[in-house]
Formats: C-alpha cells, sequence, structure tokens
C-alpha cells in the first residue's frame, strides 16, 4: 500500500491572506485524514510565510495518521522538529528564500553532515526521509547517512510525462530498485498531481508514501477536499 500525505502548505497560505483563522488549518488536516489521508505533510519556512511554527504543536496533538514534517535542517528546524517529535521528518536542501523545494540532496558531498543531523532523530525515535533526484551515487550515499527512508524528487518526472512517460519514468524505476535493494523505504514528491500519479505508483513496486500538495489543493477547489482525496486515492490503488 502507498500513502497518501496531503501537503496542506496551501491552505496555510489561504489563511495568511487575511490573518485570521480561515481557513482552520488543524480543522483541515483533521478533515483530510478523515476522508481517507493517510498522512499530512507541512514545510514550515524560516519566513513562516504558509505554516507557522505555532502551528506544529497542535498539528501534531491532532493528526492522528503521520505528521509528516519538510525542511531545511537549520539548528532552529532541528531543535524545532526535536520538540515537536512528528512521525517522520523530511531533510531538504532548499535555500530559506526558495519558492519550492528546487533541488535534492548531493549525499556523496553531504554524506557526514547528514549522517550527525539524522542521529538525535533517530534517537528521538522520529522516521527520517532525506529528498533526493535518482542519480544512483545518491542511493549508495544515502544508504551511509543512516537514513530511514529517500524521497524522490519527482519534479524531472512531471516535467516529462507528457512528452514521453515510459522514458520519464526510467531512472526513478532504476533508483527505487536501488534504494529497496539497500534496504531504504521509498517515498515520492513534487509536481504530482492526478494526471501523473497512477503511473508512476504502477511503475515503482516499492512506493511507501506519496506527499501532493500544489495539485491536490489546486483540483480541491473544484471537487471539493473530500472527492479530492478520494480520487488520488484510487490513483495509488
Ligand atoms: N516534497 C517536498 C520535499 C516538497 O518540498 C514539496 C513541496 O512543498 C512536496 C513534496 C509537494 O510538492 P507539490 O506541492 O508539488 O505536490
Amino acid at each position: 500500500m502507498t500513502k497518501l500525505s496531503v501537503n496542506i502548505n496551501k491552505v496555510a497560505t489561504l489563511r495568511n491572506a487575511r490573518g485570521g483563522n480561515m481557513p482552520d488549518l488543524l480543522k483541515f488536516a483533521i478533515d483530510c485524514e478523515r476522508f481517507g489521508a493517510q498522512g499530512i505533510t507541512v514545510h514550515p519556512r524560516p519566513d513562516e510565510r504558509h505554516i507557522k511554527y505555532s502551528d506544529l504543536k497542535p498539528l501534531k496533538e491532532k493528526v492522528s495518521t503521520e505528521l509528516n514534517i519538510e525542511g531545511y535542517p537549520s539548528e532552529d528546524f532541528v531543535n524545532m522538529v526535536l520538540q515537536i517529535k512528528p512521525h517522520q521528518v523530511t531533510l531538504v536542501p532548499d535555500a530559506p528564500d526558495a519558492i519550492t523545494s528546487n533541488a535534492g540532496w548531493d549525499t556523496q558531498k553531504n554524506e557526514e553532515f547528514l549522517r550527525n543531523i539524522i542521529i538525535p532523530f533517530k534517537n528521538a525515535g522520529i522516521r527520517t526521509s532525506i529528498f533526493i533526484d535518482t542519480e544512483p551515487m545518491n542511493m549508495v550515499f544515502a544508504i551511509k547517512t543512516g537514513t530511514d527512508c529517500v524521497e524522490l524528487y519527482t519534479e524531472a518526472y512531471a516535467a516529462n510525462y507528457n512528452a514521453n512517460k515510459e522514458k520519464a519514468i526510467e531512472p526513478y524505476v532504476k533508483a527505487a530498485e536501488m534504494a529497496h535493494s539497500l534496504g531504504l523505504k521509498i517515498n515520492a514528491g513534487h509536481d504530482l498531481n492526478i494526471e501523473n500519479l497512477k503511473f508512476f505508483k504502477s511503475q515503482i513496486t516499492h512506493l511507501d508514501e506519496v506527499s501532493i500538495g500544489h495539485a491536490l489543493i489546486s483540483d480541491a477547489l473544484y471537487y471539493g477536499i473530500e472527492n479530492t482525496i478520494q480520487m488520488y486515492l484510487k490513483q495509488l490503488n
């Protein structure tokens, strides 16, 4: 089974536009779970332009499936995650001002850095994931960091899906096979949507979790969040 973790950053962006509490982020997260999502993902950024650090404790208290916190492992971020203790932390090498994550880790170059960051998370019982692209060398060094999972950065797959989906998926199949053979769990995310999700899932045998935000929340404007979650779950099962 592949879990669907709904990234709710965009809901926080909408809330922040007026400064009040509409839409209610916490209620939205709980409703996503009620409608079938098997996880909630948030990506707080240093400027708190969508998820605020103050959102995290209530989310951890109320999310009953799985809370995944993503972000660049700055000292503040690491301390915050250790305090909140989500079920999973996903480490992303994004600059503080990045509009969205735009690259995966070079795990060879950052092996020692990541290993040192991952130790306290493991000691605290938090599952770790690192965001990487499909370069085979990234898998080899990912395992050396001590991470439990890798999150495959699917932007390239999504960008090339319409032109040639068989070619677009190839590096992901190879990367996933390698990661699985090394004993890593496989997550995926970025630019996955209702059109490209089913094929991705059908080709990546050991896909543990996808985290989807932008397209899913956009679809919810038309179909409603309950229907939309059902539509995405259908692509996965
Ligand atoms: N994974 C990571 C590491 C991300 O930063 C994001 C975007 O916040 C996603 C997955 C989800 O991407 P999208 O919003 O395109 O579905």
